[in-house]
């Protein structure tokens, strides 16, 4: 049994969590900056990491009173190292590393992608590859075939927008705030999902790229033809635009499955917060025999508990970083920083 002490900076959460191994979250804070971003529209880099290095003190002292665990009990400590924004990442680097050599703890960079994927193994213990993974997030939008962890071909990316940025881009363009998914999500369930139809974009042959900008264009359009907006029509935009994104996901998901043979599917990133794409993943799944993970709602979004299990996974096989390593703001799936 150890203690790993996590943290994740990668964009605009600052989150420590302490893991007693092998799964057991003893903490996992998370403090947003969506107050200081929203009347930006979005995340400003600069204010990002300016936020992390005045809130990661606090957020690590909390995260280690409510898991009743001090500093020297720790064994290991694991740090996004990317993708990410790099001054995000370099604030949660440069604590891990300090911490590291202060109290001679062994340190582990981790692929924020990647830990979005062992999110859901933090409530399935006995969860292993193979699998398709699906990583929907504020950056990201990938299907993957994991044939053990650490051994991953991408099936189809986005080939524009990331889902998540879908949502927060229609969402702005709504007038509905920021960030995008939790708000859409929320108006939808007054909206008509059925009252506009909007294509999800490569939705046909098969293709599992993914393209997401065409479908912002079409709410935009359709907004701007539309003589009376009220609340209700607002809805119905939002709850058609979820619809054509979930239609979408589902649609290739199940394709990427027949491809692969495979039929378990491991769903990671803030989109999978989603309960309309959950409850249509669930229900595809049962009429035809297929195992569906989701995370719990605060294992989807950035949190560092997932980070600290993925970091403990390799540091049990024997990786650790050096520290004098760098973060990567472009870090791609199945690299490790070195
Ligand atoms: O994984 P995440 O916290 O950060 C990144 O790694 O990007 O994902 C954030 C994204 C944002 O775009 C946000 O709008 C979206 O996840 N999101 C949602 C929901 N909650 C967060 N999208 C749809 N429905 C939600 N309930
Ligand atoms: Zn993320």
């Amino acid at each position: 049994m150890s203690y790993v002490l996590g943290i994740e900076t990668s964009c605009d959460d600052t989150s420590c969590s302490i893991l007693k191994t092998p799964n057991q979250v003893l903490s996992n804070v998370v403090s947003t900056q969506v107050d200081f971003h929203r009347r930006f529209g979005g995340v400003v880099p600069e204010v990002a990491s300016r936020k992390h290095l005045e809130f990661l003190p606090l957020v690590v002292d909390e995260a280690l009173r409510e898991a009743g665990v001090d500093l020297s009990a720790l064994n290991l400590i694991a740090v996004t190292a990317g993708p990410g924004l790099m001054g995000s990442l370099l604030m949660g680097v440069s604590w891990a590393k300090t911490v590291a050599l202060l109290h001679s703890l062994p340190l582990v960079g981790v692929n924020h992608l990647e830990s979005h994927l062992f999110a859901s193994s933090l409530e399935n213990e006995d969860l292993r590859p193979p699998f398709l993974g699906l990583i929907i997030s504020g950056g990201h939008t990938e299907l993957v075939a994991v044939e053990e962890w650490g051994k991953y071909r991408i099936l189809g990316r986005t080939r524009d927008d990331a889902v998540g940025e879908a949502f927060d881009k229609v969402a702005k363009f709504l007038g509905l705030g920021y960030p995008g998914g939790p708000v859409i999500e929320k108006v939808s369930r007054r909206g008509d999902k059925d009252r506009f139809y909007f294509a999800g974009g490569l939705e046909k042959d098969r293709e599992l790229d993914f393209s997401f900008s065409g479908l912002k264009t079409a709410v935009i359009r359709t907004r701007k033809t539309l003589e009376q907006i009220d609340e209700q029509t607002i809805a119905d935009l939002a709850a058609s635009f979820q619809e054509s994104v979930i239609r979408t996901l589902v649609k290739k998901t199940l394709w990427a499955l027949e491809l692969t043979g495979f039929s378990t599917v491991v769903v990671g990133g803030g989109v999978a917060a989603n309960r309309a794409l959950r409850e249509a993943m669930h229900a595809e799944a049962q009429t035809r025999n297929l195992r569906v993970f989701f995370p719990s709602l605060p294992f989807c979004t950035d949190n560092a508990a997932m980070v600290a299990l993925c970091g403990f996974f390799y540091f049990t096989r024997g990786w650790e970083s050096s520290l004098e390593f760098e973060p990567n703001p472009r870090l791609a799936l199945g690299e490790l920083p070195v």
